[in-house]
């Protein structure tokens, strides 16, 4: 069966990683949006680079856990694509390849002057310069507030020509991948929500299981290996 799957902070939540919502969209009293936008990274570069540093080394530090797994099995058994809005690696550590990052990723640097790509240092610092054109411009590969999300065709692709298309662990506040439930329901794919709690475009599935994702996600998992 093809299968598409987005994942987002829910999945990660008991590896010990923080939701988004979970702290109120809070980091030490500044408002998500205030850190995760290009203009922030203008305004105070060492604050924006803090934020990704203590994620990057709290990401490094967490454990995937059974959910995580459970989506590497799934895709032994299943044509599965795998979109995730987390930067965490804990898919690709709980044993998934080809994992769709489409929010980019802690463990990468941009180079906002050339486009080049790279693994992150632990602590990225605003004087660092890309290692290729030298350039004083570097960035963590994350997608922030106000970007275009990575890979968006071939996710778009994905949901059109599932089967089945299953949400786990995401709050249905962000768009585009707010929108992916609606988008597949229109091409008649089956939409199945997997989340602690109604999420806010709950009414687009036509599925949903509540409880934490690492009950979840393998029974929901075990039941389509059956
Ligand atoms: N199991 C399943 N779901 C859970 C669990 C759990 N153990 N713990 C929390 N959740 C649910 C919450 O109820 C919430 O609905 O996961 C969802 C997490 O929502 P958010 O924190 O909003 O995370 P997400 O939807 O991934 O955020 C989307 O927002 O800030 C941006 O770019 C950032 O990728 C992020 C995007």
């Amino acid at each position: 069966m093809r299968i598409a799957v987005l994942t987002g902070a829910g999945i990660s939540a008991e590896s010990g990683l923080a939701t988004f919502r979970a702290s109120d969209g809070l980091w030490e009293n500044h408002r998500i949006e205030d850190v995760a936008t290009v203009e922030a990274f203008e305004r105070d570069p060492a604050l924006v680079h803090d934020f990704y540093n203590m994620r990057r080394i709290k990401a490094a530090e967490a454990q995937p856990n059974a959910a995580h797994r459970a989506l590497a099995e799934l895709a032994r058994a299943h044509d599965l694509t795998l979109i995730t809005q987390n930067v965490d690696d804990l898919h690709e550590r709980g044993g998934s390849a080809d994992v769709i990052h489409m929010h980019g990723a802690v463990a990468s640097a941009l180079c906002a002057a050339c486009g080049h790509r790279w693994q992150a240092p632990m602590v990225m610092r605003p004087e660092d310069r890309c290692p290729e054109c030298n350039a004083q411009a570097t960035r963590p590969d994350i997608v922030w507030f106000g970007e275009m999300p990575y890979h968006m065709e071939r996710i778009w692709q994905a949901l059109e020509e599932a089967e089945l298309f299953a949400a786990i662990g995401t709050s249905g506040n962000v768009y585009p991948a707010a929108g992916f439930a609606q988008h597949a329901a229109r091409f008649g794919v089956e939409c199945i929500e997997l989340n602690l709690e109604e999420s806010a475009n709950s009414r687009d599935f036509s599925q949903r299981i509540l409880g934490p994702a690492s009950r979840t996600v393998p029974e929901w998992v075990n039941g389509l290996l059956r």
